[in-house]
């Protein structure tokens, strides 16, 4: 059977830069609080109106798939990974598709949710459908432009000051050279805790009523003659329509997780944690990255950390670390790699691969 490889990586920031100050003129919090909580300095923000979720993993994208030394019309696949996307459907695989510039070929597009480990799931997603030789050139793409839906109120600080904006993408190729390629990919989730962190509304939970629909119903918080609609007042009016979650519980399930899915992977493939020349976890919080590291006993320089600079930014954060590590020279041709991430769901994952 073929192997697989990351054949090209890119990403893409917005320029405007958020700091926590900037933050804190706008709710109760600090610069002091979120450093030491998070580790977390400043974030990047999209322009309103003028970029999204797909255009920026556009940008991205263009990069890897030169990296990659294809073209956008050798694309033979597309997975896009979000949890902002730019509209409720369709999509935000086929806005990049059209984007692209790469509709004639009329490639699929299959879009992806698993918020945080959105990248690891695309990923072995991307490494079944080439090792199998369905697909030679997947474009996975992982982008967030999570500014647009976050409370700017000291109600949504908890979640507000975490997130930031940006994309990265990959082209997923099939490989024949030695060890070469991505090794394992594991996938988890448990539903039991889905609204742990989550973003609810609108949703079908809660929408219009088909069986009450043209009468006058009073469903305790309807806001029209004809019952609920999709984003109600009450919803608006009760910060429901925001992200939401219950910090400490995520934080105690990721530093549980991160380091039992990376052992999987290590177990699948006969590797000790002291053989992990780099590992990328998913930018949730330096401090679980920390404890993670701790765990596995990795040294600094086998850790890379960036949510200082961007937050988290959920299904790019690991291809923005990674691009970003294979830039600064600090990931090189057979390292051994590994993928870590944990999320809204509960969902994680991980990847190893020897670059
Ligand atoms: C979000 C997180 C940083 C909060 O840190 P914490 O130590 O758990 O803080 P808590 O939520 O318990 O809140 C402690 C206090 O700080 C306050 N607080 C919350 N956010 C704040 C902010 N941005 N600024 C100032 N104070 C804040 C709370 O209101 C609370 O105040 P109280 O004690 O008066 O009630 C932390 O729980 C975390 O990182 N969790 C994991 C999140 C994560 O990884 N999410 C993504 C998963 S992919």
């Amino acid at each position: 059977m073929l192997k697989s490889k990351i054949a090209g990586i890119g990403h893409y920031v917005p320029d405007k830069v958020v700091t926590n100050d900037d933050l804190a003129k706008v709710m109760d919090t600090s610069d002091e609080w979120i450093r030491e909580r998070t580790g977390i300095e400043q974030r990047r923000y999209g322009v309103k109106h003028k970029q999204t979720t797909t255009t920026m993993g556009v940008e991205a994208a263009k990069i890897a798939i030169e990296r990659a030394g294809i073209t956008k019309d050798e694309i033979d696949f597309i997975i896009f990974a979000t949890l902002s996307p730019d509209y409720y459907f369709p999509g935000c695989g086929v806005l990049l598709q059209r984007e692209l510039g790469i509709t004639k070929t009329e490639v699929g597009a299959l879009d992806i949710r698993n918020q945080c480990s959105g990248f690891i799931y695309g990923l072995s997603i991307a490494d079944q459908f080439v090792k199998t030789g369905m697909y030679k050139n997947i474009l996975l793409v992982g982008s967030e432009m999570h500014s647009m839906g976050l409370e700017y109120t000291t109600k949504g600080r908890n979640v507000t000051v975490i997130f930031g904006d940006g994309a990265g993408a990959a082209v997923i190729q099939p490989t024949e050279e030695g060890e070469e390629g991505i090794l394992t990919t594991h996938l988890h989730s448990d539903g039991t805790y889905a609204e742990k962190l989550s973003f609810i509304n609108p949703g079908s939970h809660g929408g219009y009523h088909f069986d009450k629909m043209g009468e006058s119903v009073d469903f305790g918080y309807a806001d029209t003659e004809y019952g609920e609609i999709f984003v109600n007042k009450h919803m608006i009016d009760n910060a429901q329509i925001y992200p939401h979650m219950e910090g400490q519980f995520v934080f105690k399930m990721a530093v549980k997780k991160f380091p039992e899915v990376i052992m999987e992977a290590l177990a699948k493939t006969g590797y000790q944690p002291s053989d992990i020349d780099m590992l990328i976890p998913h930018q949730a919080n330096l401090r679980i990255s920390q404890f993670v590291q701790k765990i596995m006993k990795l040294e600094d320089s086998k850790v890379w950390n960036n949510i200082q600079k961007y937050g988290n930014t959920t299904a790019a954060s690991i291809p923005i670390a990674l691009c970003e590590a294979v830039e600064a020279g600090a990931v090189k041709k057979g390292d051994l790699v590994c993928l870590a991430a944990f999320g809204s769901g509960f969902t994680w994952g991980s990847a190893l691969l020897k670059w």
